[in-house]
């Protein structure tokens, strides 16, 4: 039997509106709000108000372009969170106003779980290489760095996690010191394949067990440019390429350490990575890389998965779906969802 599964992601500055037949993906609408970039950052009020405006539009295209009508979907998944709360209460409201007036299951779903099961996707005209069970991902993206051990679609273990910043908040938060726009993590990556990554060297973190801390490197690349700033008010401008690469190389070769220590510990060497630093170049080149002398399976998400969608929100609701974890009505978004 055929599911079908529209699927909403609001979590952040994204609004996105997915169809899913079983783990086939019929369209995935992607509208990104341009209004934060002025401001180097996220507005949150801002974000709401987009959404708001967004989400009937993005449904009504996502439903047209996987030709189908709302009367054909049999259920609505939705991000219950984590992330900012006013966004998400946007998609939740829309879940909800659509899950009465056609009277179809509501399925909430976690942003991270989402991230990860964007693995299980199938596009009309190819399959993707899906991990099997059970495999670790590595979970990266601009509020969380985790490791995680996943034994089923919806069953999964957060193994490491980053006690300070994520690697996506350390590649913005330094992009934004070196004056260059938001998000910085697609523009270090950029300005990277031109820098010697030998260049500098920062401050790696020296931390117990799998968990991860980046606010060490953050302070020190901070410290690295006031230090030669003083000396020559051109050096970013001058060493950009340079900057850029070493803390690109200083951030991988900090996410696969553990990860290498994770995948020994545990015996998995099925490896995936997800969220929206897994579009970086070098963490792609380098997962290869590691996984080729180690004999992991390694597995890159398409680069329309890696940042947020509604495709993984559908892809997950439908394992939800199948299991019967259905939503009542009074669900309320939630800006923080640690557990998985
Ligand atoms: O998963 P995502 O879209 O949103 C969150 O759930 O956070 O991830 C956004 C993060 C931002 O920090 C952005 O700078 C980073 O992903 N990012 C990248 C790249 N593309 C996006 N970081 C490094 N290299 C990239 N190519
Ligand atoms: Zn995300």
């Amino acid at each position: 039997m055929n599911i079908t599964i529209l699927g909403i992601e609001s979590s952040c500055d994204d609004t996105s509106a997915a169809v899913l037949r079983n783990n086939v993906l019929l369209s995935n609408v992607i509208a990104s709000q341009a209004v934060h970039v002025k401001y180097g950052g996220v507005i949150p009020e801002l974000a709401s108000r987009a959404h708001q405006q967004n989400i009937v539009p993005v449904v009504d295209t996502a439903l047209r372009e996987a030709g189908i009508a709302a009367s054909e979907v049999d259920a609505i998944a939705f991000t219950r969170g984590p992330g900012l709360v006013g966004s998400l209460l946007v998609g939740v409201s829309f879940a909800k106003g659509l899950s009465i007036a056609r009277n179809i299951p509501l399925v909430e779903v976690n942003h991270l779980q989402g991230h990860i099961l964007s693995h299980f996707i199938d596009l009309p005209d190819r399959e993707l290489p899906h991990p099997g069970f059970p495999f670790l991902a590595l979970l990266v993206s601009g509020g969380h760095t985790q490791i995680v051990r996943v034994d089923s679609p919806l069953e999964m273990e957060i193994i490491g996690t980053t006690i300070d910043d994520a690697a996506g908040e350390a590649f913005d938060k330094c992009a934004k010191v070196m004056g260059l726009p938001y998000p910085g993590g697609p523009v270090i990556d950029r300005l990277a394949k031109e820098g010697d990554p030998g260049a500098f060297r920062f401050a790696r973190p020296r931390i117990e067990g799998l968990d991860y801390s980046f606010s060490g490197l953050k302070t020190s690349f901070l410290y690295t440019l006031r230090d030669r700033v003083a000396e020559n008010p051109d050096f970013i401008e001058r060493h950009k390429a340079d900057l850029c690469a070493s803390l690109q190389h200083t951030v991988v070769s900090i996410l696969l350490d553990k990860l290498v220590k994770a995948s020994k510990q545990t015996g998995i060497r099925d490896i995936a990575i997800a969220g929206g630093v897994s579009a970086n170049s070098g963490l792609r080149d380098g997962i290869v890389a590691e996984g080729e002398k180690r004999g992991w399976r390694t597995f890159l998400p398409e680069f329309k998965f890696t940042t947020d969608n509604a495709a993984m929100i559908a892809m997950a609701g439908y394992h939800r779906y199948r299991a019967g974890l259905f939503s009542s009505l009074d669900v309320a978004p939630e800006a923080r969802l640690e557990e998985l």
